[in-house]
């Protein structure tokens, strides 16, 4: 593993920084020992021998503080630089009940240790409201509470069943038959508004309810299954009965229980797991290509099949299209958008479309919503297309009622 991390070697006595100076770094010690000291009323008082593997300097990086003691090497040692940009934006992103958290503990110990102010011991009242940064102490307080609030009503939501599968079918464009439904989720809330996976699915990834959300579209997804497929048949009777998608997010793919869920629901759906497909996006594969080809190839040994969700706009290395098991491409909605105004979006889906076919997978134009740009995809050769042309996500209700009928491809294509 390289180790780029800067070091500093310091001999006895020497002085690694004062007190009240202005902090440019944390350091853990790799060996040796340094003394810890404070001066009040007038002389050095000792406050701690720190040895190797500990760390020190970090106070003054978490509240921006000066240095709150004096440290000197005791004996020869060598002390890992962490700098304070690099710590400092780690903290920054910290997540906001954690960086709350921090700060009380530290205000708790600059006052119980009397290193608050000049350096005089003082006892605080255990308040820890009345310093000069109380604004930036009370803005982190109100972030948490709200994140907190944000998060719990989430899990409530889920507690009272306020989630709801809706599906919007992907049309092959040889013969307007729906082939599939991606199934994606709506929040209700109690007001009567209705939510959209923008607005809740990062803070459920965020507040580790990200597999509570997936178990219940996996239920919706895998109890619509027979439904949709009785539907399909009534409007084409010689077709493949359709699949089901569902979005996975990051991290999911890392879940021991995932198959184990994906592969319950359909049995308690009592459909055949040849009827399901996963969608991922390019960042969720690449974020651990071993661990997503080690889930994908359990998934796929069930016969679940694997897109590749948003095609184009991740960070994409066409060799996992070797390695993993994928069975489709949804092109991403900015090509497909832009494919009227630019002939180089259209050379993009064409040359996509012709890579899917030779290494045999199927394509899905995603987000068609004009009649041009259905007749610009059948046109470069994708298989299947989803949009607002067809139909937006609605409840399985109004989806088995489209799905009833044929999509008339020649009458939309104009
Ligand atoms: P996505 O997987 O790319 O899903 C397609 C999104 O495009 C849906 O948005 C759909 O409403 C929208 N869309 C479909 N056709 C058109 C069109 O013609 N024009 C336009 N402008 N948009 C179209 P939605 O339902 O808001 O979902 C947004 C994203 O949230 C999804 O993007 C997916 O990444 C995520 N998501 C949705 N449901 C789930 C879920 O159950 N689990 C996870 N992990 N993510 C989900
Ligand atoms: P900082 O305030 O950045 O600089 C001085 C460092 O000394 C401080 O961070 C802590 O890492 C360390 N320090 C302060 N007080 C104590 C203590 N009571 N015991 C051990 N280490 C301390
Ligand atoms: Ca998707
Ligand atoms: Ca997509």
């Amino acid at each position: 593993m390289p180790d780029t991390l800067q070091r500093q070697r310091v001999i006895p006595g020497e002085l690694i920084f004062q007190e009240g100076e202005s902090a440019s770094c944390a350091y853990v010690i790799e060996s040796g020992t340094v003394a810890i000291t404070t001066s009040r009323g007038g002389s050095e008082v000792m406050l701690a021998a720190l040895h190797a593997g500990d760390v020190f300097g970090e106070m003054a990086l978490i509240d921006d503080k000066p240095r709150s003691a004096t440290v000197r090497a005791v004996d020869p040692a060598t002390l890992i630089i962490l700098g304070r940009e690099q710590v400092q934006r780690k903290l920054e992103g910290a997540d906001p009940l954690i960086k709350l958290f921090m700060r009380v503990i530290l205000r708790r110990l600059r006052r119980t240790s009397g290193l608050v102010g000049d350096g005089a011991l003082t006892i605080g009242d255990g308040r820890l409201e009345d310093s000069a940064d109380d604004t930036a102490f009370r803005s982190l307080r109100q972030q948490a509470i709200e994140m907190l609030d944000r998060e719990r009503s989430l899990e409530q939501g889920l507690e009272r069943g306020e989630f709801e599968v809706f599906f919007q079918p992907m049309v092959s464009l040889a013969n307007g038959c729906a082939t599939g439904f991606e199934a994606v989720l709506r929040w209700h809330l109690a007001d009567g508004s209705m939510r959209e996976p923008a607005t809740f699915i990062p803070l459920a990834e965020e507040a580790g309810l990200i597999a509570r959300l997936t178990r219940t579209v996996l239920k919706g997804a895998c109890e619509a299954i027979l439904p949709l497929q009785d539907a399909v048949t009534m409007s084409c009777p010689a077709a493949a009965p359709p699949f089901v998608s569902l979005n996975l997010s990051a991290g999911e793919l890392h879940e021991a229980t995932l198959v184990e869920a994906i592969l319950g629901a359909l049995g308690a759906a009592a459909v055949d797991p040849s009827n399901l497909q996963v969608e991922v996006t390019e960042s969720v594969l690449m974020d651990d290509p071993e661990q997503a080809a080690r889930v994908l190839r359990r998934l796929k040994s069930h016969g679940i099949t694997v897109g590749v969700d948003d095609f184009g706009t991740g960070y994409s290395s066409l060799s996992y299209l070797q390695h993993l098991p994928v069975d489709v491409l949804k092109i991403d909605r900015s090509f497909i958008t832009a494919m009227p105004g630019s002939s180089g979006s259209r050379k993009i889906v064409r040359a996509v479309a012709r890579l899917a076919r030779e290494l045999e997978l199927v394509t899905v134009a995603e987000g068609v919503e004009h009649a041009n740009e259905l007749a610009l995809v059948r046109e470069c050769g994708c298989d299947l297309a989803q949009g607002f042309l067809f139909a937006p996500p609605q409840s399985l209700a109004d989806t088995l009622d489209i799905a009833r009928q044929r999509f008339a491809l020649l009458s939309l294509a104009g």
